[in-house]
């Protein structure tokens, strides 16, 4: 299984940096995959050379084909203006739209006021919408505040992070690219009693 997290960040030290790492650190410990990590930082001055994605160049091409192969991608972006960077929408503008279907997607956010913690609920969750990917209910957003000289040190963001991941892996599984191993038995009965009348 492939997980990939994308930092949206253009700025390095990141603070999403660090919520994307927590959250593959996470989900590492309960399944066996290879995680990596986009970093706007250096894949947007890269992505910018193309407008198109039959633009891309090789390492451009290399970026959003990780993208496009992940089995589950845990997505982190700063707020800038109310809404995900644009370094951000431009590596998904470069995504087959058809590439992300049914794939989980766990979101991210940081921002310097709480009043924009929603940016993960109305900007942020119907991008992947237009994907058909499977956002997992619970999103994760810090603040500025949350963090010491950028290590996450308040618990509660910790125990959303810990929420998210479980949810990633109990409430949706039946959206697992990588089959039935992780399946819930309770979807299972469902299914069977869908495929049955
Ligand atoms: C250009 C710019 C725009 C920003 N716009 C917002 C905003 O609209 N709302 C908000 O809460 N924070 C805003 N911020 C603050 C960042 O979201 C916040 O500092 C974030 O933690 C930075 O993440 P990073 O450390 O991963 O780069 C903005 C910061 C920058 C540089």
């Amino acid at each position: 299984m492939r997980i990939l997290g994308i930092n949206g960040s253009v700025k390095q030290p990141s603070r999403t940096a660090t919520l994307v790492a927590e959250l593959l650190a996470r989900i590492a410990q309960r399944v066996t995959a290879t995680t990596e990590v986009v970093e706007l930082t250096e894949a947007a001055p890269i992505l910018f050379q193309a407008l198109r994605a039959d633009q891309l160049g090789k390492n451009g091409r290399a970026i959003v084909e990780a993208v496009e192969g992940a089995d589950i991608l845990v997505v982190g972006s700063p707020v800038y203006r109310a809404s995900y960077t644009g370094a951000l929408k431009h590596l998904f503008d470069l995504v087959d739209f058809r590439a992300l279907e049914g794939k989980r997607v766990v979101l991210a956010a940081t921002g310097g006021t709480p009043l924009h913690g929603l940016m993960l609920e109305h900007q942020f969750r119907p991008l992947f919408g237009f994907f058909g990917a499977v956002t997992i209910p619970t999103t994760v957003y810090a603040l500025e505040s949350d963090f010491t000289e950028y290590a996450l040190t308040n618990p509660a963001v910790e125990a959303r992070i810990e929420r998210a991941v479980a949810e990633l892996f109990d409430l949706l599984p039946a959206a697992s690219p990588a089959g039935g191993d992780l399946a819930h038995p309770a979807i299972r009965l469902v299914l069977r009693e869908t495929a049955a009348n």
